[in-house]
């Protein structure tokens, strides 16, 4: 079987996997990810772990069609539960919703007791994401943005350090921007873009809506993430 291509998306998450690491990745579905770093050579071993047995089948059979069964150990868990006694050292959590991610980190004790190195890329509500990760105490390391046909993805690295230590230094809009810049690797200006128009048509609804005792909260809300935004499109920082 010819090595695994992977799309945009999960190539640059798979680049940002520490080399010779022992990975987790939870919600593996098809495991696409773990065939690939032990194809590239990135790592020698990796759980593939889901919440549900269908899309683990559908791991085994192409784990088994590129004959890394010896290499890959497929794991039925929510979330965490049945992965730490393996002790990855770097942990993957893509594909899933922002709050779903969350919720996975918050119910186990041991992203914060390993500091392991975590790989996470919401499909939504990265701001949520944010947020639990900075008042959880965990620094966030990078983020990378990258476009795949006419969507862009977040992804954010973090680790929970002794000390908190954030990669950026302007910390306005950060749960709903974090740090990304127009320098942000190949698309950061791009992201800033359409996330400004996500911003402005969010405005325009409130602007629409009856009077409420929210009504201008939101108005000040969103009117300072465009400023933010648009501060951040010409400003590195
Ligand atoms: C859309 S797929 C993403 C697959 C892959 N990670 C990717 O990024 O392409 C989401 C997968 O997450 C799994 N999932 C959802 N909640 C989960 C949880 N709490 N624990 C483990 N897996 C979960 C689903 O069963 C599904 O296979």
């Amino acid at each position: 079987m010819a090595q695994i291509n992977l799309p945009k998306r999960l190539s640059a998450i798979s680049q940002l996997v520490e080399k010779g690491s022992l990975v987790a990745d939870i919600g593996t579905d098809h495991a696409l990810l773990p065939i690939s770093l032990v194809e590239s050579g990135i790592c020698e071993r990796v759980i593939a772990s889901d919440i549900a047995i269908g899309p683990l089948q559908s791991a085994s059979k192409n784990i088994s069609a590129h004959d890394l069964g010896g290499k890959i150990a497929t794991v039925l868990s929510d979330g965490l539960e049945n992965v730490t006694e393996f002790e990855p050292q770097n942990i993957i959590i893509a594909g899933m919703g922002g709050e779903t991610i969350r919720d996975i980190l918050a119910a186990s004790a041991y992203p914060k007791a390993s500091n392991a190195l975590l790989i996470l890329q919401p499909m939504t509500h990265s701001e949520l994401l944010r947020r639990f990760l900075i008042e959880s105490g965990y620094s966030i390391l990078s983020e990378t943005v990258v476009r795949e046909q006419h969507r862009f993805y977040v992804i954010i690295t973090a680790r929970f350090l002794n000390e908190q230590k954030h990669y950026f230094k302007n910390d306005s809009a950060v749960f709903e921007l974090g740090g990304i810049t127009s320098e942000t690797n190949e698309c950061g200006g791009e992201y800033l873009l359409w996330q400004k128009g996500v911003f402005e048509k969010n405005l325009t609804q409130i602007e629409k809506s009856a009077p409420s005792d929210d009504k201008n909260r939101l108005l000040e809300y969103f009117s300072a993430l465009i400023r933010e935004t648009e501060r951040r499109m010409t400003q590195n920082t």
